[in-house]
């Protein structure tokens, strides 16, 4: 699909009985974050609430933000099946402000914006991270256009890892680097950007 993606075709997407993405957290996500001590998580973007659930189970305090009242809706119910006390909210990542200082982990997870919107959304990102607190992104990298498989065609809403961390001034770097992730049926991987960074203390 050309274009960014609209709030009605996500929402057409999620209005399908099934989930449209994994029921299990992003496994890189489970690389990076298991060993965190669980606190104050903002999950953007988080979509049917996979990460956010894997979070809130680890004994997290999670906000999970998404402008899809669908997919919002089908998160509340996987989280009041599971009995996980997150806090969802249905909300435009273009205007929606998080609390500043006030998250210890931030996730924006496959979020596919042009520059100028993910640049805000980043930047609020940034700020929402307490003293210390880790952010962590991984999305589609620009290079899967061409040598990967899957995820948006429209190189607008691509970015490469350098892209990210140059959104992400005065945090710092821990990692920046491309992934491989394996497709069912595919011939090859799906290449993802991955970006941790941390707040530092006072
Ligand atoms: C590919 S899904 C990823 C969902 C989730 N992060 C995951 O990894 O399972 C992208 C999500 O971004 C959300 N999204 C896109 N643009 C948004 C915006 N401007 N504000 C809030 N959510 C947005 C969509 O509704 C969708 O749920």
């Amino acid at each position: 699909m050309r274009g960014p993606v609209q709030r009605e075709d996500w929402d057409r997407r999620y209005a399908e009985p099934n989930l449209l993405w994994s029921a299990t957290p992003n496994r890189f996500l489970v690389r990076e974050a298991i060993g965190l001590a669980p606190a104050r998580a903002l999950d953007l973007a988080c979509g049917e609430g996979r990460n956010a659930l894997w979070l809130a189970d680890l004994g997290w305090h999670v906000t999970a933000v998404d402008y899809s009242s669908v997919a919002i809706e089908k998160a509340r119910k996987r989280a009041a099946a599971e009995a996980a006390a997150i806090a969802f909210v249905c909300a435009d990542l273009l205007e929606y402000e998080p609390e500043r200082g006030a998250y210890e982990l931030v996730l924006v997870l496959y979020l596919q914006l042009p520059a100028a919107e993910r640049r805000l959304v980043l930047s609020r990102a940034a700020g929402a991270l307490a003293p210390g607190g880790t952010f962590f992104l991984v999305g589609h990298d620009l290079t899967n256009l061409r040598d990967g498989v899957g995820g948006p065609s429209d190189p607008e809403v691509l970015y490469t890892p350098d892209d990210i961390v140059a959104e992400v001034p005065g945090l710092v770097v821990v990692k920046a680097e491309r992934v491989l992730r394996d497709v069912a049926d595919a011939d090859r991987p799906a290449i993802d950007a991955l970006v941790r960074a941390r707040r530092p203390e006072r």
